[in-house]
C-alpha cells in the first residue's frame, strides 16, 4: 500500500510538525547524493495497555551512535525526539505503526566533506503490517543466498544504520525477488553468514540457538537482542557470537529472521533446500509466540521496553 492510500498527514521535521506533502528537501541535499544519513526503523504496537513504542530508547541510542563515524551531530536532545514522536503518533491517532526517524546532511554545498552542511532531522510514522506478509509468519519464507556479499565492517561501519550502504541490501533484495524468492541471505566478505537485507538470522540445531556475532558485518539488531533475551529466559542456550557457514544453513533444524519490520519470520527453504520439515519449526514457533505475546504487552516482566503513547 502506498503512502497516498494511508490515513497519515503529518511529519515532524527540524523541530516543527508539517503537512505530509510539505516535508521536502532541496535536490542538492548532501545526503541525497552521497547517502550521508542515518536512520531507524521502530514499531509502535497496540498493546493491551494502549499504543506503545517498542524499545524506543535502544533505537534512539542506535540513531545517535550511527551518526558518530560520520560526525553527524543530531541537533536535538533525545527527549525532544521522544516527545516529537509521541506527539506525532497522537496527532495522527495511530494505534500501531512503523516509525522512521532520519538524520542527514542537508543543503549547503556538495563537496564530499559534509562539515559545512546542516544536519536535518525528520520523523515519520505510518501503518505497516507484516513486512514479508502475514502468511510468511505462519508458513515461513523461501530465501536464497545472494551473489552480493555484505560489505565488510572494515569498509563501512556495519553497526551503524547509514542510508547510503543500504544499496547493498537493495541489490540483494532485488536479486532474490527476480529469482522468485521472498528474501535473501548475505554472506560476508569471508563467506560466513552475515544476515538478511533487513533482518538478522537465527539458526536452531539440536535444540540450541545460534546467531552470527557482531564482528560478522551484521547490524546489532534490536529484535536480535530481544530474541536472545526471550530465548534465554525460556531456557534455551543461545550462542550470540557464532560464526555460521553457508553449508550449516542447509542442514539446520530451523532458521528464522528477526527484525523490526520482519519481526520473527520462519525460513522454510534456502536455495530450494527444505529446512527441517519445510515449515515453521517448534523452537521458532515458541519464540515467535513469546515475541507476539511480548509486543501485545502481555508479558509484564518486559514492561520497561515500552514507551506508552
Ligand atoms: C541490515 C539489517 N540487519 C538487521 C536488521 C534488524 O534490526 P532491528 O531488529 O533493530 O530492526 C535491520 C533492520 O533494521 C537491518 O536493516
Amino acid at each position: 500500500m502506498g503512502f497516498d492510500e494511508m490515513d497519515v498527514d503529518t511529519i515532524w521535521m527540524d523541530g516543527e510538525f508539517v503537512d505530509w506533502e510539505d516535508a521536502q528537501v532541496h535536490v542538492l541535499t548532501h545526503g541525497l547524493h552521497y547517502g550521508t544519513g542515518v536512520f531507524e526503523g521502530v514499531r509502535c504496537y497496540d498493546t493491551v495497555d494502549g499504543p506503545a513504542i517498542f524499545r524506543w530508547e535502544e533505537h534512539l541510542q542506535r540513531l545517535y551512535d550511527s551518526g558518530k563515524p560520520y560526525d553527524i551531530e543530531i541537533p536535538f536532545e533525545p527527549e525532544e525526539l521522544t516527545d516529537a514522536t509521541v506527539e506525532l503518533i497522537r496527532r495522527q491517532d495511530l494505534q500501531s505503526c512503523y516509525i522512521r526517524p532520519i538524520a542527514f546532511y542537508g543543503y549547503e554545498e556538495l563537496g564530499l566533506n559534509p562539515s559545512n552542511c546542516p544536519v536535518n532531522v525528520a520523523i515519520a510514522a505510518w501503518p505497516w503490517g507484516a513486512y514479508l506478509g502475514e502468511e510468511a509468519l505462519e508458513e515461513g519464507v523461501d530465501v536464497a543466498v545472494s551473489s552480493w556479499r555484505k560489505y565488510a565492517s572494515s569498509q563501512i561501519p556495519t553497526n551503524a544504520k547509514t542510508t547510503g550502504p543500504y544499496v547493498n541490501s537493495v541489490l540483494a533484495s532485488l536479486e532474490a525477488k527476480s529469482n522468485g524468492y521472498v528474501e535473501a541471505i548475505l554472506l560476508n566478505k569471508e563467506g560466513h553468514v552475515a544476515e538478511g537485507p533487513g533482518e538478522n538470522l537465527f539458526l536452531v540445531r539440536d535444540g540450541e540457538i545460534f546467531t552470527s556475532g557482531l564482528a560478522e558485518s551484521n547490524l546489532d539488531g534490536i529484535t536480535r537482542r530481544t530474541v536472545i533475551e526471550l530465548a534465554r529466559d525460556l531456557g534455551y542456550t543461545v550462542y550470540d557470537q557464532a560464526t555460521i557457514s553457508r553449508g550449516e544453513l542447509y542442514t539446520a533444524d530451523e532458521l528464522f529472521f528477526s527484525g523490526t519490520a520482519a519481526e520473527v519470520t520462519p525460513i522454510r527453504s534456502v536455495d530450494d533446500n527444505e529446512i527441517g520439515e519445510g515449515t515453521k519449526g517448534p523452537v521458532t514457533d515458541e519464540i515467535q509466540q513469546e515475541f507476539f505475546d511480548l509486543i501485545e504487552g502481555k508479558l509484564d516482566e518486559y514492561d520497561d521496553w515500552f514507551t506508552y503513547i
